[in-house]
Order: C-alpha cells, then sequence, then structure tokens
C-alpha cells in the first residue's frame, strides 16, 4: 500500500480483518485494581472508550464534547501521566490515548477523573487498530514514548517502530505533523532512526545534539523513563515532521 495513497482500512467480505489477525505482545493486567479503578473502568471507561465499529468522525474533533482545534494521539501511554499532563496543557486540543495494560487505562481514568478532564478519549487495545480507523491526515501530533523495548534480536519484529506502523502513521499525519519518540535501548533508538529516516514521508527534526540528548520544552518526563534514568540509562528523544506539500515542505 503507498504511503500517500492508502486509505481507512474497512473488512473486506470474505476477508478477515486485519485486527483479528494481529497479536498484541505484552501484558494486558497486573495486580488487583482498587476498588475506585475498577469503578472508574466501569462507568468512566465506556464513555470515553473509542467505538472502532462505527466510522470515525470527519471531522475528528468531532469525538470531543466541546469544539477542539487539533486532535493528538498518544500510543503506549503506561500510565498515562504524560497524556494528563498534555490534555491538561492543552485544553484546546482532543487528545487519543491508546493503552493495552488495563491497570494503566485505570490510573490514566484517575487523572481524568481528577483533573476533570474532557478532552481524552481511550482505546484499551492496540494502537494498530485505531491507526486502520483514523481518517487520512486527521491528526496533528503523535507521542510514543518508550515502547516496548523487545531487546532479545528474535523478539525484534514485535517491535513498534518498523514500517508497517510507520506507513499506518503516515497516513494519519497531517503534512507538518509531528511524531515524539523516545527510547532508552541505543540498539531501538539506532533501528527507529533508520527506518524513519529512510521513509520518505518524515524527516527528523535536528538541529544539534541537544535535540536528541535531551528531552525538549512542553515534554514531561514519564513513569518508565524516570526509572530507566535512575538505572542509569541514558534515554534518546526524537522528533520527525509529517513532511508533505500542504505542509510546504
Ligand atoms: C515500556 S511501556 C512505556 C509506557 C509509557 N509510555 C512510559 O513511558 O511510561 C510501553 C507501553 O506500550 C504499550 N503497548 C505495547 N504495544 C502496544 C500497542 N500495540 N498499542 C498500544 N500500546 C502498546 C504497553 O502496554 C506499555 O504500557
Amino acid at each position: 500500500m503507498s504511503v500517500e495513497g492508502a486509505r481507512v482500512s474497512r473488512p473486506q467480505e470474505g476477508r478477515e480483518p486485519k485486527a483479528a489477525r494481529r497479536h498484541l505482545h505484552g501484558r494486558r493486567k497486573g495486580h488487583r485494581l482498587s476498588a475506585r479503578r475498577q469503578r472508574l473502568l466501569g462507568e468512566l471507561l465506556p464513555r470515553l472508550r473509542l467505538d472502532l465499529d462505527a466510522p470515525a468522525p470527519e471531522p475528528l474533533s468531532g469525538l470531543f464534547p466541546r469544539p477542539v482545534g487539533d486532535v493528538w494521539l498518544e500510543i503506549g501511554f503506561g500510565g498515562g501521566e504524560h497524556l494528563a499532563w498534555q490534555a491538561a496543557h492543552h485544553g484546546d486540543v482532543g487528545f487519543i490515548g491508546c493503552e493495552p495494560f488495563i491497570n494503566g487505562v485505570a490510573r490514566l481514568l484517575g487523572e481524568v477523573e481528577a483533573q476533570g478532564l474532557d478532552n481524552v478519549r481511550v482505546h484499551d487495545g492496540d494502537a494498530r487498530d485505531v491507526l486502520d480507523w483514523l481518517p487520512e491526515a486527521s491528526i496533528g501530533r503523535v507521542f510514543i514514548l518508550f515502547p516496548d523495548p523487545w531487546p532479545k534480536k528474535r523478539h525484534h519484529k514485535r517491535r513498534l517502530i518498523a514500517p508497517p506502523v510507520l506507513d499506518q502513521l503516515a497516513r494519519v499525519m497531517r503534512p507538518g505533523a509531528r511524531l515524539r519518540l523516545a527510547t532508552d535501548i541505543g540498539d531501538y533508538a539506532r533501528a527507529s532512526l533508520t527506518a524513519l529516516t529512510r521513509h520518505p514521508a518524515f524527516a527528523w527534526c535536528v538541529s544539534e545534539a541537544r535535540d536528541w540528548r535531551e528531552r525538549g520544552p512542553d515534554w514531561p518526563e514519564t513513569r518508565y523513563e524516570a526509572k530507566a534514568r535512575a538505572a542509569g540509562r541514558r534515554c534518546y528523544y526524537f522528533t520527525f515532521r509529517r513532511c508533505g506539500p500542504q505542509a510546504g515542505e
């Protein structure tokens, strides 16, 4: 499928939908949830969960209860602290967060409730299904912060940052949109840079070493990152631009 010409994938007659063929690696559940978090999953999640069986609204801002100027996406939000921070600091933007780990989803919902955030929608599953569902050129910013590292060589094929997901991102990101990516694994950083710089839809926004050595402004630390740094691991921070004619680039 060409990057520029890709369209929203719809199940075709006689073909199994992609979502059914995908395998999600990693855990879905952790320790037992508190009563509050169970309540949030039972009451708040159904109100915020995306309905991937219905077509995505166009414009996508129709997902939110009040007008928003743009829609940003976080893939693998973990405990949701970064997503909640962004949503609180960018009230004019609507946010979609994807995370299959249900304890993390419950943690985010706790923040949504505590901070009274009305600009967050959630997919408690595989982000690749959301990428299939989103309209073309509908997303202004994407965050993929410390994707699962899968350090063993035989598991590298499980890594999220690879051509199939980059093609999906290229389709849903509008020209000029930014992708923020971070990792604490040098080998994953190198492989991601190679895949992204080879991809015709993306250009690396870099002018000096500080740009990838330091977390930029408007980019708070995540829980995973704090643990990585405490363990003495270096972190890498990348920003890529979705190239395209509408952005004049
Ligand atoms: C290493 S954790 C980092 C979490 C968080 N971003 C942070 O920095 O603290 C990676 C997260 O990505 C999630 N993840 C893995 N595969 C995913 C997928 N296909 N779609 C959405 N999230 C995914 C995992 O459940 C996990 O919570």
